[in-house]
């Protein structure tokens, strides 16, 4: 039996996966908005300057509105700890998007212009201790990530606890699976503590003849607790019309799949 992050004691989580288009963000979105609805009080964070997660609440992307850079969100606290300031999230948090779930928006899509990587390297100790603080006021933080390897993504998951790493069956995502678990590691290294791999979140599954059983085998491996999420026209279709998947198809597949991510890699109480 695998200990859930709640029984490990573990609550700032990242969504993460180099590879691009694998549901990061559908993830990040239905997990963060499926524990809020069970009362849990949670903080997403958007990571990525596609800024995905921001555009589904409505939230403007950091940086934007003023064109300095120091505007709200994760991109005006990245502009703060890059000049070498002290920074908080508290009042760059867009508050309650949803009931029990706030959001720091993401940062300017053109960040990774503005930003050197030295600047965010030297800004990530500083940005993983306001996180901590900020965490202090919710049962979870979640972040969504985007699908790269630069500085921001180490800066993200070196600030987090745990990682998921959303993928689809392939075969293809085996070697993109071991580069981002060198990823964790050498993020964990660098941080001095261990950032717990979870769970593999295996998105866009479909179960026909057995292939899910077959890619369990070929995965297990990395001996790492599997989930899967079915391939559901719920969840593309929710979210274009600005729904989580517990409003727009409650009793969908794919919240079902969600809701046992939750129950399992989140809640559940072990004796
Ligand atoms: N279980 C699912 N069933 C059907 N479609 C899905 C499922 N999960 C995600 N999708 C769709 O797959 C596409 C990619 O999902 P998503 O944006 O969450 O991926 P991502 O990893 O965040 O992408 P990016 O790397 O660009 O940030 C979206 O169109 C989304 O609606
Ligand atoms: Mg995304």
């Amino acid at each position: 039996m695998n200990p859930s992050l709640s029984a490990l004691g573990l609550k700032i989580v990242a969504v993460a996966n180099q590879k691009g288009g694998v549901g990061k963000t559908m993830t990040a979105l239905s997990l963060a908005s499926g524990l809020a609805k069970r009362g849990q009080k949670v903080l997403a964070v958007d990571g990525d300057p596609q800024g995905d997660l921001s555009l589904f609440f409505g939230a403007e992307t950091s940086g934007d509105a003023g064109g300095n850079g120091m505007a709200g969100g994760l991109g005006g606290l990245l502009a703060e700890l890059s000049a070498g300031r002290s920074a908080d999230l508290a009042g760059r948090i867009v508050r309650r998007v949803r009931r029990n779930l706030d959001l720091l928006a993401g940062p300017p899509r053109r960040l990774r212009s503005e930003r050197s990587d030295a600047e965010l390297r030297a800004a990530a100790p500083g940005f993983a201790a306001a996180l901590q603080r900020a965490a202090a006021n919710y049962d979870w933080v979640i972040v969504d990530c985007s699908p790269s390897d630069g500085a921001l993504e180490r800066l993200l998951l070196s600030a987090c606890q745990a990682v998921l790493i959303p993928l689809e069956f392939q075969l293809f995502s085996i070697a993109g699976l071991q580069a981002m678990l060198d990823t964790v590691a050498s993020c964990g290294s660098e941080a001095g503590r261990e950032i717990r791999v979870h769970a593999l979140i295996f998105t866009k599954a479909e179960n026909r003849v057995g292939r899910v059983e077959d890619y369990r085998k070929l995965f297990s491996e990395f001996r790492l607790p599997i989930f899967e999420i079915c391939k559901s026209e719920y969840l593309p279709r929710s979210v274009e019309r600005s729904r989580t998947i517990w409003e727009g198809g409650p009793a969908s597949y794919a919240a079902r799949d969600y809701a046992r991510v939750i129950d399992k890699a989140f809640l559940e109480v072990q004796p």
